[in-house]
């Protein structure tokens, strides 16, 4: 089985790579290394002992993208590629939406020339809106309370391929909404390495652990949980890579959707100090004011995966920490 992995040197879809390799399917990746370099292709043939095909293409170039569908008939595509860093698309509004939809768009139209009929979609828990505590389900409300152009764009995505799956009844799209993903390869080969100043926590926690940033600041510890700092269900990479096998494995008419999380909710001063037991070092961090727009508490009810899909998280937040200190060495000697 032939898969197309659009964003697929980014941080995501690399660890998916990596793991579709490993079960003998065939990937190409198409990407325009906006936010991933093509380093990531190294890591991936030392893992795996396979090159992926790559395209330097920009998805928004639909000419560039149908020559790439044009060269091999493809299975399925997996969609990753987007713009993601919520800050930035407050002050960006536009070319979020024209990034992150245009190029979804693009490939539809690409996908459904050449009769390429299964997808499935890098969404987020960022749909479910500005419900605080609560374990999400899939059934959970989604578009009400989301604060950012990013996360309107997920919320619109999904519209889109819903309405397309209503048009097309060949087409099978399965939406997985990740939760908050961390970690690395195991062989510290391949990790988060962003090309922009990161905001979310685990890449800031590696900067400052690097020194590259000073201070962690620590967005509000009067939050209503145990410790008073904001709780999330941190996701390790690698089973977030293996719930996109397992959606692939059983893909269906129609659209599906799936949580891809723990169940779990972790505070920042846990994910602080698990840090800080695996590296032994002491990880600078001030209390600061909470950042507008965050929630108290945001966890997965990933039941409806593990039935469906036959799908668990098996990696722990003390792995994630592991493999990120160890991929930050692999780092540091390159
Ligand atoms: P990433 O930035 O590491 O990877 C995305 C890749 O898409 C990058 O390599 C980038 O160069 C590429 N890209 C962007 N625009 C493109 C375009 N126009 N044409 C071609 N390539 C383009 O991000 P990631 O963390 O791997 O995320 C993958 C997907 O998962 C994204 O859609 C993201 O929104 C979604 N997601 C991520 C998180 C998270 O916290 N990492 C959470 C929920 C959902
Ligand atoms: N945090 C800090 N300091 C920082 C960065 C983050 O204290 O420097 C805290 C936040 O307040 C929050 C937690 O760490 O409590 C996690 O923050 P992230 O920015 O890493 O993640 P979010 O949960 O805010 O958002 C992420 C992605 C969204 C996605 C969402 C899904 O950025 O795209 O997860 O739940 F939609």
């Amino acid at each position: 089985m032939k898969i197309l992995l659009t964003g697929g040197t980014g941080y995501i879809g690399s660890h998916t790579a990596v793991e579709l390799i490993n079960r003998g399917y065939d990937v190409e990746i198409v990407d325009n290394l906006f936010n991933s370099k093509i380093t990531v292709l190294d890591g991936i043939e030392e893992i795996t002992g396979v090159r992926p095909k790559f395209y330097h293409v920009d998805l928004l170039d639909k000419n560039k993208l149908d020559e790439v569908f044009a060269n091999s008939h493809y299975d399925a595509v997996m969609h990753f590629a987007g713009l993601k860093a919520v800050g930035e698309s407050v002050e960006k509004p536009l070319l979020y939406y024209y990034n992150n939809i245009g190029t979804t768009i693009n490939l539809l139209e690409v996908m459904k020339k050449h009769k390429v009929n299964k997808m499935i979609f890098s969404s987020s828990a960022t749909v479910y809106g500005d419900q605080d505590g609560v374990k999400l389900t899939e059934d959970s409300q989604t578009g009400v309370g989301i604060t950012n152009p990013y996360g309107q764009t997920k919320y619109m995505i999904e519209q889109i391929l819903k309405d397309t799956a209503t048009a097309n009844p060949d087409f099978e799209v399965t939406i997985l909404r990740y939760f908050n993903p961390v970690g690395a390869h195991a062989s510290g080969l391949i990790g988060e390495d962003p090309n922009d100043i990161p905001n979310n926590l685990m890449p800031i926690i590696m900067k400052v652990s690097t020194g590259e940033i000073p201070t962690l600041s620590v967005y509000g510890n009067d939050y209503n949980t145990p410790d008073g700092t904001g709780m999330r269900d941190y996701i390790h990479v690698v089973d977030l890579a293996c719930g996109h096998v397992m959606a692939i494995e059983k893909m269906g008419p129609g659209v599906q959707i799936y949580n891809l999380g723990t169940g779990e909710a972790t505070s920042v001063m846990e994910m602080i100090r698990a840090f800080e037991k695996a590296s032994g070092k002491s990880l600078p961090y001030k209390i600061t004011a909470r950042r507008p727009g965050d929630l108290a508490k945001v966890f997965a009810d990933p039941t409806k995966a593990e039935m469906e899909l036959k799908w668990k998280t098996k990696l722990t937040i003390a792995d994630a920490m592991r493999d990120t200190i160890n991929y930050l060495k692999h780092y540091e000697k390159k």
